[in-house]
Parts: C-alpha cells; structure tokens; sequence
C-alpha cells in the first residue's frame, strides 16, 4: 500500500476528487495545510482522514518553514507528496527531498502561464484551448515533467470565473489519474520527459493526454 499525503491551502476540491478516487493501492495518509481555517481541511477530517495544520506565518524563513514541514509529512512516511492547491513556493531543499514523488496540479496547460491568474491570462491571450496539468515537481516554480495535461475549450463569453470551472472538472479527472499511474509504477522520468510503461493513451481520441 502506497502512502498518500496531500496538501492543500483552502477549498480542496482536488484533494476529495482524489479521495473519492478510492486508487487500489494507495492510502491517504494525511491531508495537511497552511492554513488552519481551510474548509478542505474539515472535509477531510469528517471522512476520518488524519489531518494537520502548520502555518507559515509561525516560521521566520520559507527555509524554516519548509524544514518543519518536511518533517510533519515524513511522520507519514510518504510515498506519494500531492500539491492539490497547495499556495505556497518551495524551497530547492524541500523539491530535492521529495525528487521524484511530489506532483502538483496547476490550472494551465503547461509550459504556458506559470505561477497565479492562469485563466484571466488566457483569455487576455486569446487561446482557444486552456486546461490543467499535473506535473512532478522541480525547484523551477511549474516547470517539471509533465504526468498528464487534461484540455477544454475557450468560449467566447467565458470570463475567468468560468473558464476556471470548466477547467476544474477536468482536474478533478486528470489528477486521481495521474496518481493511479504513479502509484502502478507505471512511470518513469527521463529527462524533462514522462513515460508511461504501457502507453494506453488513444492518440485518435484524448483529450486528457
Ligand atoms: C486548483 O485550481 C489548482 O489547480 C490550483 O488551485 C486550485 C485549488 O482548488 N493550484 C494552483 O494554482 C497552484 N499553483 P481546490 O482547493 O479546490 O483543489
């Protein structure tokens, strides 16, 4: 059985949509946060899950504050460390020490719109397709090997608020999916690149890919 430890900074919804994933294989060891008032936090706690709180705001570096929480998720021994809205920058320590099991979804198709107000940027762009993409994490802010990428289309009458609603739905999908593959051992890392042991992707007909 794989270990899960989720983190989160408020509502959650990607953290439920991975818990109700119920993945064979794998536990949700904690869901941890920032911030104590998160209403994720709640949720998880009423589904009996185990459930933290460490703000930064008590810690007089990022450094520091990274260091105590590294070892609030080691006492979890994590095989698996998700960022499901976790609103924080990491330190290159913390990225190092979870190399190749930290994941994290952002609301972007990847390498586009790094970092905050993805959708309001896409539409100021004027991109017809937007979408999400989940991607083991490096120090570089959004920038690691991407595990899966789920895409929607720009309307003409979107406005950020719905954009990033069509967008959500398709996380909820793309991230419990990116974790069956990780916890499978279904991929593997070279390079910038992801591959998947048995590529079952159908080329004709994706579009979360
Ligand atoms: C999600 O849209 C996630 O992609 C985004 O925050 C939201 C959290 O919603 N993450 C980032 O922007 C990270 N850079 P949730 O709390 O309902 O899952």
């Amino acid at each position: 059985m794989k270990n899960i430890v989720i983190l989160i900074s408020g509502r959650g919804s990607n953290m439920q949509a991975l818990v109700q994933a119920a993945i064979p294989g794998a536990q949700v060891a904690a869901v941890i946060s920032n911030r104590a008032d998160a209403a994720g936090l709640a949720w998880a706690a009423a589904q009996g899950l185990a459930t933290a709180s460490l703000s930064h705001r008590d810690y007089p570096s990022r450094e520091d504050y990274d260091a105590a929480l590294m070892a609030l998720i080691d006492t979890y021994a994590p095989d698996l460390v998700v960022l499901a809205g976790f609103m924080r920058i990491l330190t290159p320590a913390f990225c190092r020490h979870y190399q190749g099991r930290l994941i994290n979804i952002h609301p972007s198709l990847l390498p586009a719109f790094t970092g905050l107000d993805t959708h309001q940027r896409a539409l100021e762009a004027g991109c017809r397709v937007a979408g999400c993409t989940v991607h083991f994490v490096t120090p570089e802010l959004d920038c690691g090997p991407v595990i899966v990428q789920g895409a929607v289309p720009v309307l003409d009458h979107d406005t950020a608020a719905t954009l990033a609603e069509r967008v959500l739905a398709v996380e909820h999908q793309v991230l419990p999916q990116a974790v069956a593959d990780f916890v499978s051992g279904s991929l593997s890392i070279r390079g910038n690149r992801v591959y998947r042991v048995e590529n079952t992707v159908d080329a004709t007909a994706q579009l979360i890919i």
